[in-house]
């Protein structure tokens, strides 16, 4: 069976763990080595890896070639404007042609259904780099941060204040996953995806909706947001998004509803003083960096995973 790493709720969650743990060592391994330096058991030797976007992106471009790059492997960065998939190639057409030339795909793309086909054709393992619908990359990061400087997530208290987005989605995903808690603020019209929902409550985790963010975020042990406009989302949505999302701001009076010694992750890229402000993004909760960070570190126990290595 192939090993496609598509959604933290397809994913079985002892390998989830194992990725985890494979992480936070692979990361102790190479501390305070220059970042261009090899590691030393060179996984990924001959191996090609190609990284296809059909969106910008800063943190997942580099931290997966970066990662690659570390374990020895090769990668191409591919647009998909560029590639004939943009000019009426089918997907499974492309998967087919790539799983004769790399060894692993990793796809940043729009519709869930172009991630589904890519992984369905391709005799390779295929990476969700980001959906419209979900980003399980950007959470192993996330817990990963959360586990380095708390200690485990099972049974913590996790508040998402904003849209409830495609990180939102795999955030509830991964609530499910490893046990842990998790309240959604933000207005009606913008509620996470039922099914992510219904998912993590089926797993046996409290998942709560409270349209008070002040409320929601008492007692927190972490606080997440994301930015009020997606890249998906129509540019002739911003204004009525950020009148309904100004509420659901994370600033340092939201903050102090937390537990004292509460985290603040953000996946970036942040849009400063709308979803948070430069206080909290800035201030003594924050590990904003330290997460876009681990995407490097558990990206690259996600690809071991994906290659059996
Ligand atoms: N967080 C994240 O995925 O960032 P990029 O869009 O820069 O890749
Ligand atoms: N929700 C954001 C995440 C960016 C990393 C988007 O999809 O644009």
């Amino acid at each position: 069976m192939m090993n496609h790493f598509l959604d933290l709720h397809t994913t079985d969650p002892a390998a989830l763990r194992h990725m985890m743990d494979t992480a936070h060592a692979m990361k102790t391994a190479r501390a305070g080595l220059p970042r261009g330096t090899r590691d030393a058991d060179q996984p990924l030797a001959g191996r090609m890896v190609a990284l296809i976007f059909e969106k910008p992106s800063t943190r997942t471009r580099v931290s997966f070639d970066v990662g690659v790059r570390q374990m020895g492997g090769e990668t191409m960065v591919l647009s998909g404007k560029e590639m004939q998939l943009g000019h009426g190639e089918t997907i499974a057409d492309t998967a087919r042609v790539l799983s004769r030339y790399v060894d692993l795909i990793m796809i940043r793309t729009f519709e869930e259904a172009t991630l589904q086909e890519m992984a369905e054709h391709a005799t390779v393992p295929v990476i969700n780099g980001l959906t419209n619908r979900t980003h399980p990359c950007q959470i192993m990061a996330d817990v990963m941060t959360y586990e380095e400087h708390r200690g485990p997530i099972a049974g913590k208290k996790v508040v998402w204040s904003g849209d409830g987005n495609n990180v939102c989605a795999s955030f509830l995903h991964a609530a499910g996953q490893f046990g842990f808690d998790f309240t959604f603020t933000g207005p009606p019209t913008l509620d996470p995806e039922d099914a992510a929902v219904r998912f993590a409550r089926e797993k046996g985790v409290r998942v709560a909706i409270e349209r008070d963010p002040h409320k929601a975020v008492d007692g927190a042990d972490l606080v997440v947001t994301d930015t009020w406009v997606s890249m998906h989302d129509p540019e002739s949505a911003k204004e009525r998004r950020h009148n309904q999302l100004r509420p659901y701001q994370v600033n340092e009076a939201l903050m102090a509803r937390a537990k004292p010694d509460a985290l603040f992750m953000h996946c970036l890229p942040a849009h400063r003083n709308d979803e948070a402000t430069s206080a909290v993004m800035d201030g003594p909760h924050s590990v904003v960096f330290d997460e876009a960070e681990n995407r490097l570190h558990a990206q690259k126990a996600v690809l071991r995973w994906c290659l059996g290595l």
